[in-house]
């Protein structure tokens, strides 16, 4: 192998390597959005769902709906106690797929109450799979009037359950009204109220992405439009925002009932925090004015698309605007007066047609005229070789458009094959973001997908056609990001969840490594003069760091037996007497990682010693290498 490290090809934007977000699979409500109590606010399809009501008499608990003067949030629980002892009045909250507990951690409850008058004491607990109580505390609200309080109590936890409940009792006299009944880890992302899932939080910080995706994904465009993701519900306080039916619920759930909602408790601001604490570019993906077309396919007419450009234009100074703006006075309202410095956002998310160009062509024309740099991304639909993706791709680099989001779930084999995917893309206009990628072990969408080692490493081979093609490529996000054990609609998924513990696939391993390994110039690496793409089952490529003044080679063996490489190293002045090498492998293509060893296929990190200017670099059987060394 020669790699020619005085001959800088391309730049690798810092954008690379990021992560795409979506609440699918529980990713968010039941996932990285920590609220444990699910229906906190009686606004899911059934009002009482994940609640098990044990009454003293009839009409002791209802739910009252105030449409006409809250329509975010129009039902709250009115319980009535007429002399109610401990046992009487109960609620019994089931979580999302339970409740995970841990032993000695704090819990902050909270709910919203109004009542005329003091009288009723709450016994919360916290119950074991077993119904029995593993911590609790009581209150007694204690404000009177018409207004809404907030009532809030925290208390440890004595055991830990991965299948707990939480239960309230109601004692007392009086009539009192329940709403936002919540309750959190008091170990969430830097500790923030009614924030994240620590772990899972840091499992994206761990990959050090260039950018996170959100919202999604098929939510940003609904099953019909009514459905569609709209940034401007998800913000301000939490009672106030709308909540919406999960367009994930239908297709793949397989329950009965729906009982997946998006409640926003994460929604647009936590979004561009959640960017800003990993150290990810944001980006927004926001809905074209046409629902998903593999769905219902309704389409907002073009004189009735103005709310959706304005949405774009709003986000963009939500973001961005000083607080002399309006949407950037709401932001600073929120906590942050400092701008998230947004510089790019997707319109449309698989959408396809010319009713897609011509949607997108409004709304690049009205954000190009106001914010003539800021870096719109174009969908292209999900079939990477099909007639209705070559049709769009047409159009939008007749269009000049910035980056094209090109989706790919495909076998390990495609993967493989496409390492030489962008070698002949043209140069000049549009570049690519490969917005939507996971191998399948099985057919897409199969419930028996693995994330095993074959998808991995198959992925690997793919990324260094990427990373060797980063003057088109600018951007690249596996998909989707996380799958809750209990919970989920869609295999394969980079990081798997259940409610105490989280673990990270080989394909996030991949992903990891490449991102933490990025540089910031390709350099060339060939075979026989030509790119390693598949000969002898090697797939290769080489960067430079100019900061650190490192090398930087990525190499994956895909076959079944070690091989010896050595890499003549063009260019080089002087190279250190040794290396890190960090390598993924396993024998097993099979492989899979899981909560019980979750580290099975991960990242083993070496010294490798160096002399003269060559490399000598063994490649193990089914192998992923990834070799730093100062030059
Ligand atoms: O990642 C899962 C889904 O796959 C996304 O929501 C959609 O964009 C794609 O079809």
């Amino acid at each position: 192998l020669m790699v020619k490290v005085n001959q800088p090809k391309a730049d690798i934007q810092p954008t690379m390597w990021g992560v795409f977000f979506e609440d699918i699979n529980l990713g968010a409500d039941g996932g990285i959005y920590a609220e444990m109590v699910k229906n906190r606010s009686f606004e899911f399809f059934r009002p009482l769902m994940g609640w098990a009501v044990k009454r003293k008499a009839e009409g002791d608990v209802l739910v009252v709906n105030r449409k006409d003067v809250n329509t975010a949030n129009p039902r709250y629980l009115r319980v009535t106690a007429n002399n109610a002892s401990k046992g009487d009045i109960e609620l019994v909250n089931e979580g999302f797929r339970g409740m995970g507990i841990k032993k000695d951690l704090r819990y902050d409850f909270s709910f919203m109450y109004h009542q005329q008058q003091p009288g009723v004491k709450l016994t919360v607990e916290l119950l074991d799979a077993n119904g029995k109580s593993i911590g609790g505390t009581t209150i007694t609200p204690q404000e009177s009037g018409d207004a809404w309080h907030k009532a809030t109590a925290s208390f440890n936890a004595t055991a830990t359950e991965l299948k707990g409940k939480l239960k309230i009792t109601i004692e007392g006299n009086g009539i009192i009204d329940l709403d936002m009944i919540s309750m959190f880890p008091g170990d969430t992302w830097k500790n923030r109220p009614g924030g994240m899932r620590a772990d899972m939080v840091q499992l994206l910080a761990d990959m050090k992405p260039g950018f996170i995706r959100f919202p999604g994904g098929c939510i940003v465009e609904g099953f019909d439009l009514s459905q569609r993701y709209q940034w401007k519900k998800t913000i301000g306080p939490v009672e106030e925002r709308q909540l919406l039916i999960n367009r994930w619920n239908f297709e793949f759930a397989h329950r009965p009932t729906p009982d997946y909602f998006q409640t926003f408790g994460l929604g647009f601001f936590e979004y561009f925090q959640l960017a800003e604490d990993i150290g990810a570019e944001p980006l927004p993906i926001l809905n074209c004015g046409m629902a998903c077309q593999f769905n219902s396919a309704e389409v907002a007419t073009l004189d009735e698309l103005d709310p959706y450009v304005q949405d774009a234009l709003d986000l963009i100074e939500f973001a961005n605007g000083d607080v002399s703006t309006k949407w950037g006075k709401v932001r600073s309202d929120m906590g942050h007066p400092t701008p998230f410095n947004l510089k790019m956002m997707g319109v449309g998310n698989e959408n396809w047609g010319p009713q897609y160009v011509e949607r997108l062509k409004i709304f690049t024309k009205a954000i190009k005229s106001k914010y003539p740099d800021f870096k719109l991304v174009n969908s292209s639909g999900t079939d990477p070789n099909g007639e209705r993706f070559d049709y769009l791709n047409n159009e939008l680099r007749k269009m000049n458009a910035d980056i094209i989001d090109e989706h790919y779930y495909r076998k390990p084999e495609w993967f493989f094959e496409n390492a030489k995917r962008y070698d002949s893309y043209p140069r000049n206009g549009s570049k690519i973001f490969g917005g939507e990628y996971a191998a399948q072990s099985d057919k897409t969408v199969s419930v028996d997908n693995r994330n095993c080692w074959l998808t991995a490493l198959s992925e690997a081979a793919f990324m260094t056609g990427l990373e060797r093609n980063a003057d088109v490529v600018n951007m690249a996000s596996y998909a989707p990001l996380f799958a809750h054990a209990d919970g989920w609609q869609w295999t394969p998924d980079l990081i798997w969840v259940n409610n105490l513990k989280s673990y990270g696939t080989p394909d996030y391993y991949v992903q990891q490594l490449f991102s933490l390994n990025k540089g910031n110039k390709v350099v060339p690496i060939t075979l026989n003069n030509d790119v390693v793409a598949g000969q002898d089952s090697l797939y290769a490529a080489a960067a430079i760091d100019t900061k650190t003044s490192e090398l930087i080679i990525k190499l994956v063996n895909a076959s079944n037996k070690a091989q010896e490489t050595s890499l003549s190293l063009d260019g080089v002045k002087k190279l250190a007497s040794q290396g890190s090498l960090t390598v993924l492998q396993s024998d097993d293509l099979m492989a899979v990682n899981s909560f019980n060893d979750p580290a099975k296929v991960s990242p083993k990190q070496s010294t490798i010693k160096l002399s003269g200017k060559k490399i000598n670099l063994s490649a193990a059987p089914y192998s992923f290498s990834v070799l730093r060394v100062k030059i």
